[in-house]
């Protein structure tokens, strides 16, 4: 079974990245041919513009990977435009991919609803994903909620390639964690570099705290009695709590009597608290980005040679290269 996710790098990870994709990418390592994680910089190129900024930023990326618990004597990590079958491959399915499929995708959709520029890399962006997945005979794809229709369109474009050409790709399955498959930010609304409402893994602890004092909460009086569920300050406590904790915070809430201030206190407390080993591995990392590079360098050999064998049994079976 292989296990396989990508993360683009846009900038420091968000609690969304975090609890959503990169926590299930550490528990579910094991063997490095069980587990491949990359840093999606080919699908970063649809936002970020600066050259120099975008390898600072798959650096970063790398280095944030491994501070959270990414072992790579347990999973195998690269960067996507290392392994440059996966385009090939993504051409390969461009061709038989049908256009209203990709009008319906929201990344596209959102973007020419706001009347934002958008352009072709944006559009065949789920492609390009289903190629990264289907190159490696992937079978898992652990993600948050906002995934799943990006690996519906893969399901799609596997089944109608397997229908025409023979069996050739393995079908994928989403894997997406109920209680963090969609992480608030702080005005409630998803989490998301793209909406600036987000609360950042390794932010410094007082910037943080001023963050988490300034989560949007409603002007009930103190008194009233309120319900956990929904409430989005509720939601994110719950990421760093126990099920004890949760619970003794969910029986707070429906008592009512307390403030949202005292919640945000306790909030910051955790959050500090969780992150602190993963931030002290992380400015250890970044004083050695050779030993960073170096892994992605094996990780690349590692993944390219599970990548050729996959595109070849794709060119093969749609007859741009001879049958072997
Ligand atoms: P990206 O970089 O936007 O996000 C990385 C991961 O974080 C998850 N995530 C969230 N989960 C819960 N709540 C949130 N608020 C939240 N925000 C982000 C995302 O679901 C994702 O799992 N297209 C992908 C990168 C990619 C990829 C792939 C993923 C490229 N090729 C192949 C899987 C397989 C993306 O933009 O993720």
């Amino acid at each position: 079974m292989r296990v396989l996710s990508g993360i683009q790098p846009t900038g420091r990870f968000h609690w969304g990245n975090h609890f959503g994709a990169v926590r299930q990418y550490i528990d579910l390592q094991g063997d490095p041919d069980g587990a491949f994680y990359f840093i999606a910089n080919l699908h970063a190129l649809t936002t970020v513009r600066d050259a120099n900024l975008l390898r600072q930023y798959t650096l970063d990326a790398a280095i944030d990977l491994l501070a959270l618990g990414l072992d790579p004597d347990r999973a195998t990590l690269f960067v996507q435009s290392d392994v440059p079958e996966v385009s090939e491959l993504c051409w390969l399915l461009l061709t038989g991919t049908p256009m209203g499929l990709l009008e319906r995708c929201h990344a596209y959709k959102d973007k020419k609803s706001r009347g934002l520029g958008s352009d072709a890399g944006l559009f065949n962006y789920p492609v390009l994903m289903a190629a990264d997945i289907l190159i490696y005979d992937s079978d898992l794809v652990p993600v948050g909620e906002d995934q799943m229709q990006h690996i519906e369109v893969c399901r799609d474009l596997a089944a109608s390639f397997n229908h025409h050409f023979g069996e050739t790709f393995v079908m994928p399955k989403a894997k997406i964690l109920d209680h963090s498959a969609r992480v608030p930010g702080v005005d409630g609304e998803k989490m998301s570099k793209s909406y600036g409402n987000t609360l950042d893994v390794f932010e410094a602890p007082a910037t943080l705290r001023k963050q988490i004092m300034r989560i949007k909460t409603d002007s009930r009086p103190m008194e009233e009695p309120k319900e956990p569920e929904g409430d989005h300050l509720f939601q994110l406590y719950s990421l760093f709590a126990t099920d004890l904790q949760r619970d003794e915070m969910a029986a707070l809430y429906r008592r009512g009597g307390f403030g949202y201030g005292e919640v945000k206190k306790k909030l910051a407390e955790a959050a500090v608290e969780h992150f602190a080993p993963a931030r002290e591995r992380r400015t250890e990392l970044e004083s050695r980005p050779e030993q960073v590079r170096q892994v992605l360098g094996d990780g690349a050999s590692h993944a390219r040679k599970k990548a050729a064998e996959v595109l070849r049994r794709a060119q093969e079976a749609c007859g741009v290269k001879p049958r072997g």
